[in-house]
């Protein structure tokens, strides 16, 4: 793992791992291929944009010759793919920035992969890894009991974990056809740092501070398995450095929770910890049940167990502790949750880029 592509690493969770392989990975590089969409910030990774074993690149993983040029510039030996249109919601109103980035993007970079790592005899570089990030949507949803394993048929029910479900098949296909060396997570609902207020958690914490409503979509009582992003990325890179190549690993939180007791949680946590609201009541009083998403998976759940027998890896934080750490970030970075839902800055970040 010299030289690591990293695809989306401004958004959520790929600015977690960038941060996470250059504390604990010295002696490689990263070059962060990311489109700069809504939901990429070049902020994220603000404290590390000037460490010499960093490179940022703008650009498109649609774009075959970008990627391709720069696997070969670059020697790329190991590919981290991030890059999504991750949110449902968004999904289900537009699919087709789905199509084109999860499932083509992921094609172009296949595509690059296996022509410049297996066109020749001998790779041009010794080791190399494909990861590709997925995601438990893909196995559809579950009823009040039950676990997803990595041999759960795929059912998917979303355009998002459709596009999701197609990109994996993809990767597969080019492991089993080409013997391109795939590895794949599929993860459960991270939380965190830098997690964009689209998503409940952070979207609950930034309107509870604002005294806005909460909406909680139908019952409040579909279940998530919670991950905490930090955790997720420690488990990524044991699959990188462990994993058997072709193989799929599960990753969960063991942290099975209803949305409303989420939301409610949220709410005690920063009654607790700033100032009430101006009328005197609790957080929770601005709780609020909305229309149900179309087609809402009602539960989730993960079972870990081939990660925690075969590489060790097991979650490191319980959502009780997880949650006091990523609400303190947001109270700490409030300025950095009003910068992402300012429009205006995204555009700032891009002219400033293009103008390098
Ligand atoms: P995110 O939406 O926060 O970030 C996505 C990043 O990809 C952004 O930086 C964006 O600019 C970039 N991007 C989008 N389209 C691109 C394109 N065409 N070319 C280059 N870059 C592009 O997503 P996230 O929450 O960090 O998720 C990362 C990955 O993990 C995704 O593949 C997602 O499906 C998967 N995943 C996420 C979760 C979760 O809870 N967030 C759970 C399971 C799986
Ligand atoms: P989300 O964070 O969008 O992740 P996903 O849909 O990938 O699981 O949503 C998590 C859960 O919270 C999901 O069941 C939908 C629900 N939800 C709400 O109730 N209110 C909201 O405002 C949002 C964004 C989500």
């Amino acid at each position: 793992m010299k030289n690591i592509l990293v695809t989306g690493g401004c958004g959520f969770i790929g600015s977690n791992f960038v941060r996470l392989v250059l504390e604990q990975l010295p002696d490689s590089r990263i070059i962060n291929l990311d489109k700069l969409t809504y939901a990429g910030n070049l902020e994220n990774l603000a404290d590390i944009e000037d460490n010499d074993r960093y490179k940022f690149v703008r650009g498109d993983i649609c774009d075959g010759e970008l990627i391709f040029n720069l696997f070969v510039q670059e020697q790329i030996d190991t590919v981290v793919h991030f890059a999504a249109e991750s949110h449902v919601d968004r999904s289900i109103e537009g699919p087709s920035e789905f199509i084109q980035t999860n499932i083509l993007g992921t094609f172009a970079l296949l595509e690059a992969a296996r022509k410049f790592w297996l066109s020749s005899p001998r790779p041009p570089v010794p080791n190399p890894r494909f990861l590709h990030v997925s995601t438990d949507e893909v196995y559809g949803s579950l009823g009040d009991t039950g676990l997803f394993s990595e041999t759960t048929p795929y059912d998917p029910r979303s355009p998002y974990s459709a596009s999701k479900a197609s990109s994996d098949h993809l990767v597969s296909a080019y492991h089993h056809t080409y013997g391109l060396p795939t590895l794949m997570t599929n993860c459960s609902n991270n939380y965190g740092p830098y997690h964009f207020p689209e998503k409940l958690i952070p979207l609950i914490i930034n309107n509870a501070l604002n005294g806005k409503d909460l909406p909680v979509y139908g019952d409040g009582k579909n279940v998530r398995d919670w991950l905490y992003v930090v955790d997720h990325c420690t488990a990524i890179l044991r699959v990188l450095q462990k994993g058997r190549v072709g193989e799929t690993y599960n990753v969960g939180g063991n942290s099975e929770m209803q949305n409303i007791e989420v939301v409610q949680t949220v709410c005690d946590i920063l009654d607790e910890k700033v100032e009430p609201l101006a009328n005197g009541q609790t957080r929770r009083s601005l709780i609020k049940f909305v229309k149900d998403r179309a087609g809402h998976d009602r539960r989730y759940a993960i079972d870990a167990t081939k990660l925690k027998q075969e590489l060790g890896w097991q979650p490191s934080v319980t959502f009780e502790d997880g949650i006091r750490m990523t609400i303190d970030w947001y109270l700490k970075n409030e300025e950095w949750m009003s910068g992402v839902l300012d429009g205006s800055y995204q555009d700032y970040y891009s002219s400033m880029y293009d103008a390098r």
